[in-house]
């Protein structure tokens, strides 16, 4: 596998990823939750961090991305944003704090610029939120869309299985795709669909496609932090490949601690004042 040098180090915009997308250099997208992993990621040159709402997951226990907060992105956000030299910085807008009207999203997406200082936000959704991309970007916040597998309409679909398989699902999807583009997005997510759907949805719009499960023929690609670096065990999903398995370095680092200070090995001399 070759290691990645990063050759440019000005600090990734929404208007160079849309150059990224013009001269076909593939974008990459990772989540972040904190200041230490965030510093590492960004290090090594990711082209955006995501505090994805999957925070609800990985960092709080929950099996949903619906329990986590507004304060608690915000919280996680700022680690991140104090971390993140080079990489754009997406904040996603919580479950329930912009499906009500424009002015409650408006409200909600102010706070997160305001108090985390990130780069812009992403929402989940198409033509049902469309009012409140339109007001948000008015005021001058970046919109980066989610559409495909919405893990916050779970409850509605009652799976996380492949979305927009069916053609009706399909069609919704690349119109939503336009809508967004139009009301002014500067890229979009889009998760666990078939891939000759998503190839299209890149083709159709010209701003950047970044997909999870979504195939090779969009613009970039993103993963859960974890998932990737194999921390999480139990999910593996077709779309992921582990690039490390910390599980198994993390749990044997800390089982020889863990012997170390029973048997007065730890601390030595040298490891004293
Ligand atoms: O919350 C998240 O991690 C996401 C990614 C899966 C894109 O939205």
């Amino acid at each position: 596998m070759s290691v990645h040098k990063i050759e440019d180090q000005r600090k990734v915009t929404t208007h160079r990823l849309m150059e990224m997308k013009q001269r076909g250099e593939k974008i990459s997208m990772l989540t972040a939750y904190d200041y230490s992993m965030a510093t590492i990621l960004d290090q090594a040159g990711v082209d955006v961090l995501l505090i994805g709402d999957s925070a609800s997951n990985v960092i709080c226990g929950n099996t949903t991305t619906l329990p986590i907060t507004l304060d608690e992105m915000i919280f996680l956000a700022k680690g991140v944003m104090k971390a993140a030299k080079r990489s754009l910085v997406v904040c996603d807008m919580p479950f329930g704090t912009y499906q009500g009207n424009s002015l409650e999203a408006l409200a909600s997406a102010i706070r997160i610029m305001k108090e985390s200082g990130v780069d812009c936000i992403k929402m989940e959704g198409g033509e049902e939120v469309i009012d409140s991309i339109k007001r948000i970007i008015s005021a001058g916040i970046p919109v980066m869309g989610h559409l495909g597998l919405m893990p916050q309409s779970i409850n509605k679909y009652g799976t996380y299985a492949v979305r927009a398989k069916e053609e009706e699902e399909a069609n919704k999807l690349i119109e939503d795709a336009k809508l967004l583009e139009q009301a002014g997005c500067f890229a979009i997510v889009l998760e666990k669909i078939p891939a000759e759907l998503a190839t299209r949805v890149a083709q159709s719009v010209e701003i950047p496609i970044i997909g999870i499960g979504a195939g090779g023929g969009v613009d970039g690609q993103v993963l859960v932090m974890q998932d990737m670096l194999g921390i999480t065990k139990g999910f593996s999903p077709r779309f992921l490949r582990r690039y490390a398995d910390l599980n198994t370095v993390i749990t044997e680092a800390v089982q020889n601690y863990i012997s170390d200070v029973k048997s007065c090995d730890f601390p030595s001399e040298k490891e004293q004042y």
